[in-house]
């Protein structure tokens, strides 16, 4: 009974710590621990090169529910309500090096591979059927990826990483991992796009259908996130520009 006090006032001690998190004097014993824990998760998270695993993000986001009522007489719930809100969209290291890597290797790839191409559009916007394509083209997806440092981990990720990716979040709030892995799609689209264009003004030699069906693409992929701004249509305007002339 003696010992429980003592562990309070260390907590409370330990809580200022974390730099970014101001700390809470007033909370409930039973609230202590799951903030101090959520703290952790955050800060652990914001400097990991991998996104969480499922169980991990879960067990954040349900904890983040609950700092609303534990630190709702606290100027610490700005803090971790910042942080909450951007948990699913983090960027992690290996998400730039290893995911949209695979992504812009598959396009690529996809052509020479008839099997793959003709069965499964890595880059459909529709939450079901992209479940069912990164399910049913597992190997498709990684196949182009041999011989490459990614490819041991990206697979011993798969299943997790995607069970993250292509389950929508359900508020609407465009926050989530999904929303963060659609981003990660156009982001490959435009790039192709932008290296169509580039190699095309080059070779002077502009195949206009191909053009537009790409800009059409990514117009659609953009018009299915709110994370990235819609100001493609100049850059789809200019396309225009090139094939006019
Ligand atoms: C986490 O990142 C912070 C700065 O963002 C740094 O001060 C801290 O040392 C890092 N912690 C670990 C465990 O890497
Ligand atoms: C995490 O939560 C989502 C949405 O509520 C659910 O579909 C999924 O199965 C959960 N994952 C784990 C590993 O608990
Ligand atoms: C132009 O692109 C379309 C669509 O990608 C393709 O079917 C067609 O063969 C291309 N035309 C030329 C001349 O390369
Ligand atoms: C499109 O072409 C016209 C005529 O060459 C030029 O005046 C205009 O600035 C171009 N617009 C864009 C967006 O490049």
């Amino acid at each position: 009974m003696r010992v429980l006090p003592s562990i309070l006032i260390l907590s409370s001690i330990l809580l200022p710590i974390g730099a970014d998190f101001r700390p809470c004097p007033y909370m409930t014993p039973e609230c202590r621990p799951k903030m101090l824990e959520l703290r952790s998760l955050l800060t652990f998270d914001s400097n990991s090169t991998y996104p969480p695993v499922p169980d991990m993000y879960n067990l954040t986001k349900s904890l983040c529910q609950e700092a609303e009522h534990c630190l709702a007489h606290c100027w610490a719930l700005e803090d971790y309500g910042k942080a909450c809100e951007s948990l699913g969209t983090r960027v992690h290291k290996f998400e730039t090096e290893c995911v949209k890597y695979a992504l812009s290797m598959v396009y690529d790839y996809n052509p020479h591979k008839p099997e793959c191409s003709e069965k499964y559009d890595f880059f459909t916007t529709d939450p079901l059927l992209k479940k069912k394509v990164f399910a049913e083209g597992k190997e498709c997806f990684l196949n182009p990826f041999y011989s490459n440092p990614c490819e041991q981990e990206l697979r011993s990720k798969y299943d997790s990483l995607m069970s993250l990716y292509l389950t929508p979040s359900e508020d609407g709030k465009y926050n989530s991992p999904y929303d963060k892995f659609q981003k990660f799609q156009c982001e490959v689209l435009l790039q192709k796009l932008d290296s169509a264009i580039a190699d095309m003004n080059s070779k002077n030699s502009i195949n206009a259908t191909k053009l537009v069906e790409m800009a059409q693409r990514s117009q659609n992929c953009i018009d299915n996130t709110c994370l990235i701004k819609p100001k493609k249509t100049e850059k789809i305007g200019k396309v225009f520009n090139i094939t006019l002339f």
